[in-house]
């Protein structure tokens, strides 16, 4: 079977409020920063530790890959492109057309201030437009309603719980599947407004 070319990936991404850019060798620092953080690691699927070696082979990976099964971008402020955090789209399936996104503001002092939501809308703008997704989907834990918000925001709909399915800090808790799809994403972007973008509801 023929392999379906791999796109090429911008070198930036442009939000209302922030830019998108691949890692640098300087983001190593705050990275490791950010992921070592519990209390930002206490909304992510692995709450393990991150060591430098273990971050170095996963920033190769991604600037290697990218394109193909990952796109992977910092989150930069887009007045002053301060680094605040991670975004991707990882496990790309062609043939599916679907994709799964994760995201982490690791500058904690930046939460709740609508960068996480342009930044998905911004990187869910470019699955469904330049790599024609069918389908974008994540988890998020059940416990983390600012996140839920986000990606409703977005256009993200839950689409499933799955109940006791993470353990942590002494308890069970839910994390619940959301997905957008294109139709819904499109229907979004058919409102009037500046032509482009959905209104943030
Ligand atoms: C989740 C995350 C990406 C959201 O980005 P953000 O910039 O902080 O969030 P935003 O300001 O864009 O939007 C948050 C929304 O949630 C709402 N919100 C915040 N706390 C809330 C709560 N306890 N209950 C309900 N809504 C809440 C906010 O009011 C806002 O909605 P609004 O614009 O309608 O007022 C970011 O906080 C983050 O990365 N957190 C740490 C790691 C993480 O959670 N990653 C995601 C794992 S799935």
């Amino acid at each position: 079977m023929e392999r379906e070319p791999t796109p090429a990936v911008p070198r930036e991404l442009r939000g209302e409020r922030v830019l998108l850019r691949p890692s640098e060798p300087g983001d190593l620092e705050p990275i490791l920063r950010w992921f070592n953080d519990a209390e930002m690691t206490h909304f992510l699927l692995s709450h393990a530790p991150i060591g430098r070696e273990e971050e170095e082979r996963w920033i190769a990976r991604t600037t290697s890959e990218q394109g193909a099964s990952v796109v992977y971008f910092v989150i930069c402020r887009l007045e002053d492109r301060l680094p605040i955090g991670t975004v991707s789209l990882f496990d790309i399936d062609r043939r599916r057309r679907s994709a799964g996104f994760g995201i982490a503001v690791g500058e904690k002092s930046f939460w709740g201030r609508r960068l996480g939501t342009d930044t998905t809308r911004t990187i869910v703008d470019f699955g469904f437009r330049d790599l024609e997704l069918e389908r974008i989907w994540l988890h998020v834990h059940a416990y983390n309603p600012r996140g839920r918000r986000a990606y409703e925001k977005v256009g993200f709909v839950v689409e499933a719980t799955a109940r006791r399915a993470l353990y942590h800090r002494g308890a069970w808790h839910d994390v619940l599947a959301m997905a957008i799809l294109r139709s819904e994403w499109e229907a979004l972007r058919a409102w009037p407004g500046d032509g482009s973008r959905a209104p943030s509801r």
